[in-house]
């Protein structure tokens, strides 16, 4: 028996050139679904689904037959920050081998950059100096990953691989941050944003690290507590920060962050939703959904993601 098509929505923000990358994606991945976007005119009352990427505050709730969301962000703070969501729609998060994959990349050029100095040469470069400095095995090196889930679990072992002692630590684990984070050299986060995780990369985690230690934010940048990051810096305490993402995006032009000799920024690069790849994620969700099956990757709302 042929279930009757599905109406799906494409909303949100993007640039023109990324919209018709992810239109052209999405309609070739999921040809069996009626698709609209939200750029031109569109038939509310016949909406079954929606695949969007930070869409307006209140579209959602605007559609009256609407029975599944799906984000093309892995992190979907931002979409449940959106009260007027209701609060039994199903929503699921991008879930991507191919992002999963970006990110260890990003990870492990940033654990190797700071393990083997290649930050302090880039530095020594531009002031024309010449001084090789001590080199460590990687075996010397722990690195604690926060956020044991897609991308933490992926992180961790391309890290493991790279021969480094790995440890990884969520929220729901016994011991506290604060514990965990001694005798670490370099704190990588991917924890995702909720109540319980908002700044949690404060002074207390910074000062219980060992002096000389580093931190890798690739997670959202409420992790952190930008004055406390920049005293740590400051007094020696961390050596260095690799930051991906920042309280307010793009980064202001005259946040302290950019031109911090300490810091390094990233414009929320670590990992790019792939569009073919995370189009055959979607497809694969909203043919579930045609069929009366639940959606893989389902955002638990009590626990924020
Ligand atoms: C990127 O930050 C994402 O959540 O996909």
């Amino acid at each position: 028996m042929n279930n009757p098509a599905l109406h799906v929505l494409l909303a949100g923000r993007f640039d023109p050139a990324e919209r018709e990358a992810w239109w052209r994606a999405l309609t070739a991945a999921a040809p069996e679904c009626i698709w609209q976007r939200d750029d031109a005119p569109f038939d509310r009352e016949v909406i079954d689904a929606a695949v969007v990427a930070n869409p307006a505050a209140g579209l959602l709730a605007s559609l009256p037959n609407l029975r599944f969301v799906q984000s093309l962000w892995a992190g979907v703070d931002k979409l449940l920050a959106d009260a007027t969501l209701p609060v039994h729609l199903p929503i699921a998060r991008m879930v991507d081998p191919a992002m999963n994959a970006a990110m260890a990349e990003t990870a492990l050029w940033a654990v190797l950059g700071l393990h083997r100095r290649f930050f302090d040469y880039a530095a020594q470069q531009r002031q024309v100096q010449w001084q090789q400095l001590p080199q460590r095995r990687a075996d010397d090196v722990s690195v604690l990953v926060l956020g044991a889930g897609q991308m933490g679990g992926e992180v961790a072992a391309r890290l493991a691989a790279q021969g480094y002692r790995v440890s990884t630590w969520r929220r729901r684990s016994a011991v506290s941050l604060l514990e965990v984070v001694t005798g670490q050299g370099i704190v990588v986060n991917l924890l995702p944003l909720t109540d319980g995780t908002r700044g949690a990369l404060s002074a207390a985690v910074f000062a219980a690290m060992p002096r000389g230690a580093a931190i890798v934010n690739l997670a959202r940048g409420a992790h952190v507590v930008d004055a406390d990051l920049l005293a740590a810096l400051d007094s020696g305490q961390l050596s260095r920060a690799v930051l991906d993402v920042f309280h307010q995006e793009p980064l202001r032009a005259d946040h302290a962050f950019w031109r911090h000799p300490k810091i390094t920024v990233l414009p929320h690069v670590a990992a790019l939703t792939d569009e073919p790849s995370a189009a055959q994620v979607v497809a694969a969700n909203l043919q579930a959904l045609a069929r009366g099956e639940p959606p893989q990757h389902l955002v638990d709302r009590s626990a924020g993601y």
